[in-house]
């Protein structure tokens, strides 16, 4: 390449603010261009103490690169905290949390700045999501099931991985229809695995009021998980809905089910004693809660569904160091699976209705017919027609929104609202 070019290459500008770039940092907003060789593509979040932006690995792969920055040099206890969220996330393989793929730290001084790379999970967050419009029940309990699996699997390890910020924005709504969860960012500011009088981390209106006092057990993640479907249901932040005893006040914001009510009140009682035990009763009682007494309704099991995504442009990588292991996993094909059972018991009961409706159908016809013809019609007419059914199984009206019918029971997409975002 000539001088020219050369110079051309190094000026791009930024992927964040637009501004000329002529160094590896945009000299104007400080964001990064190609840190560890991954190539960034764009900022995903920003906030005062770092990004995480989109970027492409050597082989072109999307990754997610958490970056943290400084105001004055960090000392060693900065870094190590920033290790220990490294190696929590090192340390899990679950498909709904993404998976570590290299930490590394660029410049020094006041310039370091701490890096995090892990699997780019696809999507929009719930906090997105909840932008354009709440959740609806049904969603709702899946939300909480997928969630409170996670929790599950997290408070079950030894010592017990609390994740102390559940929220809207560290949901991920992935297109196969699970739920992610993100940002284990709270292992930096826990030096020991303490959980009371421990440094207060979470986020106020969805932390528990124990946590504000440095305490917290697995209940507060239940009770973050509670505010967070408060707030999906009921579309305002739980920080306006505690009232002056910090209890949260939902009654009149969110419109579900008896159970629902009970079910979310459980989680966010503020008495740690009067919520459920552990994620696993949380999931016992929701799996009763939720099955439905009779017939359920069309759409009854939901796949979480993010907005379409629109594919972004590979830049060619200019480059790039050592390649992090591994490729992507996806954890649709488990959704799937998970929808299967309740599906099959809904079509065996849609099944059931539809030969007794054939059968009363029938019936009726037949004695109407009986009473009815004139004396000297010998043969009996041709069989009355019955209700509408395909393969054996009735037909069950579509609502006027169903975009085809054929996938209905498995998945409710996401409506994206009008592209609205
Ligand atoms: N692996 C990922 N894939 C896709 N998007 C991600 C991923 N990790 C994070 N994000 C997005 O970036 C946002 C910020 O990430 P994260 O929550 O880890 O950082 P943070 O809240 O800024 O930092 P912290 O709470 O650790 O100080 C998330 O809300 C999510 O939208
Ligand atoms: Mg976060």
């Amino acid at each position: 390449m000539g001088g020219h070019a050369a110079e051309m290459e190094a000026a791009r500008s930024c992927v964040a603010c637009g501004a000329v770039r002529e160094a590896l940092r945009c000299g104007h907003c400080g964001a990064a261009d190609a840190p560890g060789g991954y190539c960034v593509q764009r900022v995903l979040s920003q906030s005062a103490h770092g990004r995480v932006y989109l970027a492409l690995d050597a082989s072109g792969r999307r990754v997610a690169l958490k970056e943290l920055l400084f105001a004055l040099v960090p000392g060693p206890e900065q870094l190590d905290a920033f290790e220990r969220e490294a190696a929590v996330l090192r340390s899990l393989s679950h498909p709904d949390i993404p998976r570590f793929l290299a930490s590394f730290q660029e410049g020094t001084g006041v310039g370091t700045r701490l890096y995090l790379a892990q699997e780019y999970l696809e999507g929009e967050s719930l906090l997105q999501r909840l932008e354009r419009e709440p959740l609806r029940e049904d969603e709702a309990w899946s939300l909480a099931e997928q969630v409170l699996e996670t929790l599950d699997s997290l408070h079950q390890r030894r010592p017990a991985l609390l994740h102390r910020d559940v929220k809207p924005a560290n949901l991920i709504l992935r297109p196969g229809g699970r739920v992610a969860l993100v940002d284990f960012g709270s292992a930096r500011h826990l030096a020991r695995e303490v959980t009371h009088g421990s440094t207060l981390v979470g986020t106020f209106g969805y932390m528990p009021p124990e946590q504000l006092g440095g305490t917290v057990e697995p209940s507060s993640d239940l009770y973050a998980l509670g505010a967070t479907l408060v707030h999906a249901l009921s579309g305002r932040s739980p920080a306006d809905l505690l009232d002056e005893r910090l209890r949260l006040a939902f009654d009149a914001d969110v419109r579900v089910s008896a159970s629902l009510r009970t079910f979310l009140h459980t989680l966010v009682a503020p008495r740690r004693s009067e919520r459920f035990g552990s994620a696993a009763t949380a999931l016992e009682r929701l799996r009763s809660l939720r099955a439905p007494p009779g017939p359920a309704p069309v759409g009854a099991v939901v796949a979480l569904q993010p907005a379409p995504v629109a594919p972004l442009p590979v830049e060619p990588v200019a480059s790039l160091a050592a390649e992090p292991e591994g490729g992507l996993h996806a954890a649709s094909a488990q959704a799937t699976q998970e929808a299967v059972p309740p599906v099959r018991r809904n079509a065996l009961r849609w099944v059931l209705l539809g030969a007794a409706t054939v059968v009363g159908l029938g019936v009726a016809l037949t004695t109407g017919y009986l009473v009815l013809r004139p004396r000297a019609e010998s043969p009996l007419p041709a069989p009355p027609a019955v209700a509408p059914s395909h393969g054996g199984r009735p037909v069950a009206p579509l609502p006027a929104d169903d975009p085809g019918g054929e996938h209905r029971h498995f998945r409710t997409p996401w409506q994206p609202g009008a592209g609205s975002r």
